[in-house]
Order: C-alpha cells, then sequence, then structure tokens
C-alpha cells in the first residue's frame, strides 16, 4: 500500500498523534490536509515528550519530511514556534514542504473566534478559540489571505485592507471593540511570509508525484469525525472537513487515491468542548477514566469529557469516513477496572435505532444501549503481541471490531511508540 490516511473516529484526541508516528518509520513523508493549530497530537519518544500543533507528526520518521497541505489553516507565530523547538531538539526540518495555497489565520481571526464565543454564551461551541472557523469562513467568502499572498506585497496590502476594514467594522459596531491597526499587521506578516518562502511549493505536485512514483505517503488526520463540518455533530464541530474525503481537496488530488483509511479511536471516548454525548459519564468512573489516563486537552488544557465507547458513533464514521482498518488506543487505561461498557445502540423515544440522528434535539434525547463486558486485572503496558494480551482484554478488542464491523490493525498499550502491539501491518495489507 502506498497511501494511508489516519484519521480520528470520535471527537479527537483518539491517539492519532502517536499511531501517525508509529507508521511514519515506514513512509517517504507525512502530509496534513485539514485544521490547524487546534490540533494537539501528542508524540512520546523515549523520554522525550512532543506536542505538535501544525506540523505533521510523521516529521519526526518519515523519510523525505513532513508537508502542509492547502487545506490546512497556518498561523505563522505558531507555526515557526514550533519549527524552532523541533531544531533544539535536533530534528530535522529541511524537508518540510508549505502549500501556495493555504489560508493564513490573521490576528483578527483570533479576535473574531473568541468574541463571537464571548456572544453566545451558554450556546458557545468552546472552540480553542484559535481563529480557525473564521479564517475558514473568510476561506469561503473569498476574502481569506493565503500563504502566496503574503509573498507579493502590493497583493497582501491590498487584500488585507480590503479585510481589515471588514473587521473593523463588525468588531466595533457588532461587538464593540477596538479596531486593528493596519500598520501593526503588514510588515509583521510579509516578514512571516519571507521566512516561510524556502518552505513554500505547490504540494499538491509534490504528494501526487511521491504517490506516481509508488512511495509510501501517509495522510495524518486532525480532530475526528464526529466534529466534521459536515458529518459531526453540528454545529458543535470545527469548520473543516475531517472525514477522509477532506484529505483529497485538502491536498489537491483524487479522491481514489487512498489505499486504506485507518479509524483511531480510544478503547472508550472523549470530547473537549460543548456539544451531545450520549454515552458521557458524569459519574465516578468518568473521574476515574479521566485521571488515569490524563484526559485534559493538549490545547486548552480543559478536563476534557469522557464517556464509553460508542459503536453507534463509530459506525456512522466508518461509512463517511470509508474507514476499512481500526487502531484502538489506551487499552490499558481498564487495567484494575470491573467493567467495560460498550453502546450498541441507541434508544429514541422507546425505540431501538442504529443510525447518528442529525438533529440535535433528537440526539439529546437518544439514550445508550449498553452491553457489559469483564475487564482485567494485569498491567498490559508491556504487552507486545497479541497472544499476551489478557482473555478479557481479547474480547473485549474483538467485540468492539465485531460492532463497529472493521478489523483491528493496532492496539496501543501505553503513550509511547514501543508500547504498539501490531495485528496486521497497514502497509502490507
Ligand atoms: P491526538 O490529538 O489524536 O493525537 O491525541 P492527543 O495526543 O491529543 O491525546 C491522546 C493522549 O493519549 C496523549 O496524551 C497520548 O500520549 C496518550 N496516548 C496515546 N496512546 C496511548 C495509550 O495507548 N495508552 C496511554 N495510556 N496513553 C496513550
Ligand atoms: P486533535 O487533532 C479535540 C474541538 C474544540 C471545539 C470544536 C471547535 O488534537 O484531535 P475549533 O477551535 O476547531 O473551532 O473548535 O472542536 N476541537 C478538538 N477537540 N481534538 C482536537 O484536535 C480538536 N480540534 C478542535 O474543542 O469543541
Ligand atoms: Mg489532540
Amino acid at each position: 500500500m502506498t497511501a494511508i490516511a489516519v484519521v480520528g473516529s470520535q471527537w479527537g484526541d483518539e491517539g492519532k498523534g502517536k499511531i501517525t508516528d508509529f507508521l511514519s518509520k515506514d513512509a517517504a513523508m507525512a502530509v496534513r490536509s485539514n485544521g490547524g493549530n487546534n490540533a494537539g497530537h501528542t508524540i512520546e519518544i523515549g523520554d522525550k515528550t512532543f506536542k505538535m500543533r501544525l506540523i505533521p507528526s510523521g516529521i519526526f520518521a518519515a523519510k523525505n519530511g513532513a508537508v502542509i497541505g492547502n487545506g490546512v489553516v497556518i498561523n505563522p507565530e505558531v507555526m515557526f514556534g514550533e519549527l524552532d523547538n523541533l531544531e533544539k531538539e535536533g530534528i530535522d526540518i529541511s524537508g518540510l514542504k508549505i502549500s501556495n495555497r493555504a489560508h493564513v489565520i490573521m490576528p483578527y481571526h483570533i479576535l473574531q473566534d473568541t468574541y463571537q464565543e464571548e456572544a453566545k454564551g451558554d450556546k458557545k461551541i468552546g472552540t480553542t478559540k484559535n481563529g480557525i472557523g473564521p479564517c475558514y469562513m473568510d476561506k469561503a467568502s473569498r476574502i481569506g489571505i493565503r500563504v502566496c499572498d503574503l509573498l507579493e506585497r502590493d497583493t497582501f496590502e491590498e487584500k488585507l485592507r480590503t479585510s481589515l476594514a471588514e473587521k473593523n467594522a463588525l468588531f466595533t459596531k457588532v461587538y464593540g471593540k477596538p479596531e486593528l491597526k493596519f500598520e501593526d499587521i503588514f510588515e509583521k506578516y510579509l516578514e512571516y511570509g519571507q521566512k516561510m518562502k524556502k518552505y513554500v511549493t505547490d504540494t499538491s505536485v509534490v504528494v501526487n508525484n511521491a504517490l506516481d512514483n509508488d512511495e509510501k505517503v501517509l495522510f495524518e488526520g486532525a480532530q475526528g469525525v464526529m466534529l466534521d463540518i459536515d458529518e459531526g455533530t453540528y454545529p458543535y464541530v470545527t469548520s473543516s472537513n475531517t472525514i477522509s474525503g477532506g484529505i483529497a481537496s485538502g491536498i489537491g488530488m483524487g479522491a481514489n487515491r487512498l489505499d486504506t483509511v485507518i479509524g483511531v479511536c480510544k478503547a472508550y471516548t472523549t470530547r473537549v468542548g460543548e456539544g451531545p454525548f450520549p454515552t458521557e459519564l458524569l459519574d465516578e468512573v468518568g473521574d476515574r477514566i479521566r485521571e488515569t489516563a490524563h484526559e485534559y486537552g493538549t490545547v486548552t488544557g480543559r478536563p476534557r469529557r469522557v464517556g464509553w465507547f460508542d459503536s453507534v458513533a463509530l459506525r456512522h464514521a466508518k461509512r463517511v469516513a470509508g474507514i476499512n482498518a481500526l487502531s484502538l488506543n489506551l487499552l490499558d487505561v481498564f487495567s484494575g477496572f470491573d467493567k467495560i461498557k460498550i453502546c450498541t445502540a441507541y434508544e429514541l423515544d422507546g425505540e431501538k435505532i442504529d443510525y447518528y440522528p442529525a438533529s440535535l434535539k433528537e440526539l439529546y434525547r437518544c439514550k445508550p444501549v449498553y452491553e457489559e463486558l469483564p475487564a482485567w486485572e494485569e498491567d498490559i503496558t508491556n504487552v507486545k503481541t497479541w497472544e499476551d494480551l489478557p482473555e478479557n482484554a481479547k474480547k473485549f478488542l474483538n467485540r468492539v471490531s465485531e460492532l463497529v464491523g472493521v478489523p483491528l490493525v493496532t492496539v496501543s498499550v501505553g503513550p509511547d511508540r514501543e508500547q504498539t502491539i501490531v495485528l496486521k501491518n497497514p502497509w502490507e495489507m
């Protein structure tokens, strides 16, 4: 296989970073195609922990480096901060490529995100306040600023003046906030453009050429299917397509190029921010999972909401994202638990249903139908093979795979690269 996508199959934070890093040791390049620095991907290599926001997690291991595609929204300040850190750690970043068509997160996007959230009050989305939504809004409104615009002084000046006039009107008239000054932004962002220039190229050509030459390319998703702007729990979603379909448009390649779509999931479910979450645990079991697994946001530090594994959501994710392989992470969290629950269906107004309702009102009325399985006592963090897993852990994994209807390819029993059990090598499927 030459093209593998790793997508989150729940509400993000499934451990995509870890699996991407693990798989990219066999890849020529690692590619990101959506989202921005709302993502927080944790990678543990030996005694080092890296928290990646914008730079693909595959940069550590992929042979020819990493690609940031046109579908990504780039905050240059955050990106250069991340690159500086990587360089300090001795990581080779020379292979990085940035799309000339990617949109740039401007200071007014971050403010707009914050003001919109404030104005929504208790109806807020709970965004990461990184300007992701407003940047994609401007892209769709055709007033966005792209990386290539930062490289042309006159184009950038004209676009920035137009956008700023509109944003300042919004900030002062609707939100009663101060204006931003052109002079405070213009030269600074032109400089970012110059600093970025050596990495900027048409990344669609780079990625398509690699695939044409049968090189192995790993497509690294950000967020998760349930946060997809079309297929997630709208409006409590992010502003990009997180499903595998978003990869084709976020890179500029045919939708027929992916060979395998790995859905990454946890042994349970988490969600950060607001919105429906049918299997949410608001009791001491939820607290125990949160504390055992340190479920606090990588980006905002917010405690993550925790719930049981939801196979209704996973089957939805499988269908809309074409998931044909499953990576399950954080299995070790259930060592010492008495029992584990899996949601097999929802009950809506007294009827059992097996689809994910589009209407939030219906979704809030859905009650999960659970199946209960026994957990295990053993610490499994050093287990290396399927055979060495406790019987009850195997039963749990087999049931998850059966309910989702997708074979498991990896099982993770700890945050380190090495704590990964490979059932089937995705590059050899
Ligand atoms: P991502 O956004 O999908 O890359 O996931 P995050 O990095 O935001 O959150 C996943 C968290 O789980 C990180 O802190 C990882 O280090 C950690 N993690 C990943 N796999 C495992 C695992 O198998 N066991 C444990 N205990 N932690 C894991
Ligand atoms: P990774 O890649 C978990 C959530 C936010 C909020 C909603 C919208 O680490 O899995 P946004 O700032 O995107 O407009 O916020 O989406 N969200 C994530 N939750 N993991 C992420 O990324 C997320 N990126 C955004 O918490 O509910
Ligand atoms: Mg994360």
